[in-house]
C-alpha cells in the first residue's frame, strides 16, 4: 500500500481530494489530518469514514508530537491545511501565521526524517503571485502577496521550496486559482451567493464587482494535483488555473439566473480591503504535463448551484445554527451593509 497523508483533508479541497483519491488509487492508504476547525467537518467525509483503506486523525499539524509520526510513516504528504478565507485574515491573521507559516514548518522538519518520503506537495495559492492588471502569472513570476492569507501562503510556498533546497526534501509547489464545487463553506462568494439566493437574502457584492476571478472546479484540481504527483518535478512550482475568467458581477448574476431569482438581490456593499482586483495563470507548464480541465464553468456551476439545492443539511446548520458563523456574519457584513438600501 502507497501511504498518503493528507492535511487539511476535512475541507473543501482536501475532502474532495481524499474521495478522489481512494477512488482512483486502489492501492493508496490515505490518512486524513486535520484540526476540525469551524470549516473542517466530518460530515465532508461521511461517505469515505468506514473505508479500510482511509484513517482520520483530528490534530494540528503544528503540533508535531501528532504530525511529526505521520509524515514520517508517510510516502506521500499532500498539505491542504491552512486558514483560507481572506476577510478572516484582515480581522485576525494570527492563526494565518500559526497554521499556514508555522505549520508548514512542523510538517517539512518531520519530512527532513522521513525515509519513505517521495513526494511533498505543498499546496499554495494564485493569490501568492498579488494582483495581475494585465496577462497572465507564469511560475517564474515575482512573488507580490498583497493581504495577510497570501502573504502567510506566499511565506509557506518558499519556505516549502527552501526545505528542497537545503535539505532535498522532495517538494513540488502547486499554485491554483479560485476553486468551487460541492463542500464548500458558505463563507466564500459561489457558496455564501448560491445559499443566501436559494433563502432570497441579499447577495453582498464587494466594491464595483469588477474584481476577477479564475474558476477552477475542484475536480479539476484534484486530478491535477494526481498528475503532478505523478510527473511533476522535485522542486519545482506548477500553476493550475481553470481558464475562467470571470468578473464578480456577472458571475453573481449567473448564480441567480441558475437560482431563479432576481437581480435585485444584488446588495453592492463596502469593498474588501486591498483587494486584488485580478488574478490570472499561465497554466503551459502543468498543460505540457498532459492535464487539461475537463469541466466547463457554466455547466460546473450548474451542477454547484443544484448540488447546494438539494444538500441543505449540510449548510443549513452553517448558517442557521452555528452561532460562531451568525457572529462572523454579523461582523463581516452588518457595517458594510449600514446604510445601504
Ligand atoms: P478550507 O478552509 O475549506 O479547509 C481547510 C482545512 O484545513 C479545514 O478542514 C481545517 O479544519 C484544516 N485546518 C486548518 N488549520 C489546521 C491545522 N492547524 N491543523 C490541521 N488542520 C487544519 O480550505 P480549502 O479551500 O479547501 O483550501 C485547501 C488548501 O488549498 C489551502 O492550503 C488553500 O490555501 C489552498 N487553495 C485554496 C483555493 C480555493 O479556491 N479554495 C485555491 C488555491 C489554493
Ligand atoms: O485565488 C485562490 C484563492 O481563492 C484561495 O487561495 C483562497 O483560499 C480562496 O478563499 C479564494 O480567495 P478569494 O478571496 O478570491 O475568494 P472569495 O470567495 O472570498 O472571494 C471571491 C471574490 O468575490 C473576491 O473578489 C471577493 C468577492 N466577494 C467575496 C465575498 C465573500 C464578494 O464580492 N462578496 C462576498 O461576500
Amino acid at each position: 500500500m502507497v501511504k498518503v497523508l493528507v492535511t487539511g483533508g476535512a475541507g473543501f479541497i482536501g475532502s474532495n481530494f481524499v474521495r478522489y483519491a481512494l477512488g482512483a488509487h486502489p492501492d493508496w492508504h490515505v490518512t486524513t489530518l486535520d484540526k476540525l476547525t469551524y470549516c473542517g467537518r466530518l460530515e465532508n467525509l461521511r461517505d469515505v469514514m468506514d473505508s479500510p483503506r482511509h484513517t482520520f486523525v483530528k490534530g494540528d499539524i503544528a503540533d508535531a508530537v501528532v504530525s511529526a509520526p505521520l509524515v514520517q510513516a508517510a510516502d506521500i504528504v499532500v498539505h491542504f491545511a491552512a486558514e483560507t478565507h481572506v476577510d478572516r485574515s484582515l480581522q485576525s491573521a494570527g492563526e494565518f501565521i500559526h497554521t499556514d507559516v508555522f505549520g508548514t514548518f512542523v510538517l517539512l522538519e518531520a519530512a527532513r526524517q522521513a525515509p519513505r518520503l517521495r513526494r511533498f506537495i505543498q499546496v499554495s495559492t494564485d493569490e501568492v503571485y498579488g494582483s495581475v492588471p494585465t496577462g497572465a502569472s507564469r511560475e517564474t513570476d515575482e512573488l507580490r502577496p498583497r493581504n495577510p492569507y497570501s502573504a502567510s501562503k506566499a511565506g509557506a510556498d518558499r519556505l516549502a521550496y527552501s526545505y528542497f533546497a537545503t535539505y532535498q526534501v522532495p517538494v513540488v509547489v502547486t499554485r491554483a486559482s479560485n476553486n468551487y464545487g460541492p463542500y464548500q463553506f458558505p463563507e466564500k462568494v459561489i457558496p455564501l451567493f448560491i445559499t443566501n439566493a436559494l433563502e432570497d437574502q441579499p447577495l453582498p457584492l464587494y466594491g464595483d464587482g469588477l474584481n476577477v476571478r479564475d474558476w477552477l472546479h475542484v475536480d479539476d484540481h484534484c486530478r491535477a494535483v494526481d498528475l503532478i504527483l505523478e510527473k511533476g518535478v522535485a522542486g519545482e512550482v506548477y500553476n493550475i488555473g481553470g481558464g475562467n475568467e470571470v468578473p464578480n458581477v456577472d458571475l453573481t448574476k449567473r448564480i441567480l439566473d441558475l437560482v431563479g431569482k432576481p437581480e435585485t438581490l444584488i446588495r453592492p456593499v463596502a469593498d474588501r480591503l486591498g483587494h486584488d482586483r485580478r488574478y490570472a495563470l499561465d497554466t503551459a507548464k502543468l498543460r505540457a504535463l498532459g492535464w487539461d480541465p475537463v469541466h466547463v464553468f457554466a455547466d460546473g456551476l450548474a451542477a454547484t448551484v443544484e448540488w447546494y439545492r438539494a444538500n441543505p443539511w449540510w449548510w443549513g446548520p452553517i448558517k442557521h445554527q452555528d452561532p460562531a458563523f451568525q457572529a462572523y456574519y454579523q461582523q463581516q457584513y452588518a457595517a458594510r451593509t449600514a446604510g445601504q438600501p
